[in-house]
């Protein structure tokens, strides 16, 4: 197949789950872009569809299910935490998907296509292309495509280590593994130059970022020194990697953003021990007493998830009452849902669906109002 050939060929990349997926499917763009590939977001007229798609609830893999049978692109390939999840299963679970790529291995998506379209006119031979979860070779972060002109989203870490025990994303991302601050900074710097302004620090737990000798904090302080940028936040922080540092940075860097993500999950000790979040309310509750001490008017939002196993009306009651207590900016309000490959998936899924349900709107309820009252200050 030569260039011109490949130049016909349109691409239609689908993405489902967080912004690290976002920041996945541009590396894809980029990648495919640069190889000759045409980019449409008119999944009509696509000869390839890839799904970069996520496991983190079922109902996020529900969706892509739907969006391959719906899909008429004559070949499908799935990325993301799906590919990871199910690997082979994915080609008896939907027999019209031609290939899978796993999470660590995006940057052979050129190499995969022009493997497959050899196949062209005969018949395609189902794969899968998965390495253990290696750092990603860091050229793939460097072919500045972006979806905004002026914001970009900059990997600072993959995978993840801390194994709460209803995430399946330890399981499907890998390791926590720390790119080089020297890479990072080429590629803010590469962004600045192509006219970005505003950055986010992505990383399925970014403060427990650590190359060499350089930690989050350190790390936040050199991005904070580039030349060019206007403002820069991360997502997402863990409680139990959190400190007064990290407050005493978020003030004093003139671009970082006034605004932390620090999902707390439940106001239950028993609960927080059950999924294994290494801290206690009382930990969370001082970080944010002293977030607020420090960082002065500082946003804080927070991810809650209602429904785990055991989970008691007194446990779901003080979960209530922290979000009471803390007023959040905003809280992302989840329905457990069982995961594979998890410690929780020995427990039994007890809290019945209606009842996870009730829990759900009470919280959404409560934050609305909330929210409602801290926009109007
Ligand atoms: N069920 C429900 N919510 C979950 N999350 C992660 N795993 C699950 C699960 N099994 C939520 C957590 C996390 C957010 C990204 O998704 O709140 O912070
Ligand atoms: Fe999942 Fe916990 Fe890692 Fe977040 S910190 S990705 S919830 S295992």
């Amino acid at each position: 197949m030569n260039n011109k050939e490949i130049a016909k060929k349109r691409v239609f990349i689908r993405t489902f789950g967080c912004q690290m997926n976002v920041r996945d499917s541009e590396v894809i763009s980029g990648l495919l872009d640069k190889a000759g590939y045409k980019l449409t977001d008119d999944e009509t007229k696509a000869d390839i569809e890839i799904m970069n798609t996520c496991s983190v609830r079922q109902l996020a893999e529900d969706k892509v299910w739907s969006a391959v049978g719906r899909s008429k692109a004559k070949i499908i390939g799935i990325s993301g935490c799906m590919a990871n999840n199910y690997r082979e299963g994915i080609f008896e679970k939907a027999p019209k998907v031609d290939f899978v790529v796993g999470t660590a291995d995006i940057g052979k998506l050129p190499g995969i296509l022009k493997e497959i379209e050899k196949h062209k006119g005969g018949v395609l031979e189902k794969k899968i292309y998965e390495t253990d979860a290696d750092l990603r070779e860091d050229e793939i972060y460097h072919t500045g495509f972006h979806l905004d002109k002026e914001h970009a989203f900059v990997v600072i870490s993959e995978g993840c280590e801390n194994y709460c025990s209803y995430c399946v994303v330890p399981y499907v991302r890998g390791k926590l593994r720390s790119r080089d601050y020297g890479d990072i900074l080429d590629e803010i710097r590469e962004d600045i130059d192509s006219g970005i302004k505003n950055i986010t620090l992505l990383g399925q737990n970014v403060n427990a970022y650590q190359f060499k000798d350089v930690n989050f904090v350190e790390l936040v302080e050199l991005v904070n020194s580039v030349k060019g940028l206007k403002e820069f936040s991360f997502v997402t922080s863990h409680p139990k990697d959190t400190s007064l540092e990290l407050f005493k940075a978020m003030r004093d860097c003139d671009k970082l953003k006034k605004y932390l993500h620090l999902p707390v999950q439940g106001g239950s000790d028993r609960i927080l021990k059950l999924m294994n979040r290494g801290y206690t309310r009382q930990f969370y509750t001082n970080l944010v007493a002293d977030y607020r001490k420090t960082v002065k008017n500082g946003e804080l939002t927070t991810d809650i998830i209602v429904g785990f196993p055991t989970e008691t009306e007194e446990d779901f009651e003080e979960t209530r009452d922290l979000v009471k207590d803390l007023e959040f900016n905003a809280a992302y309000i989840f329905k457990y849902s069982v995961r594979p490959h998890t410690e929780a998936l020995k427990l039994a899924d007890d809290v019945p669906v209606k009842e996870k349900e009730r829990r759900h709107k009470i919280i959404l309820d409560l934050q609305k109002s909330i929210s409602k009252k801290k926009n109007e200050k």
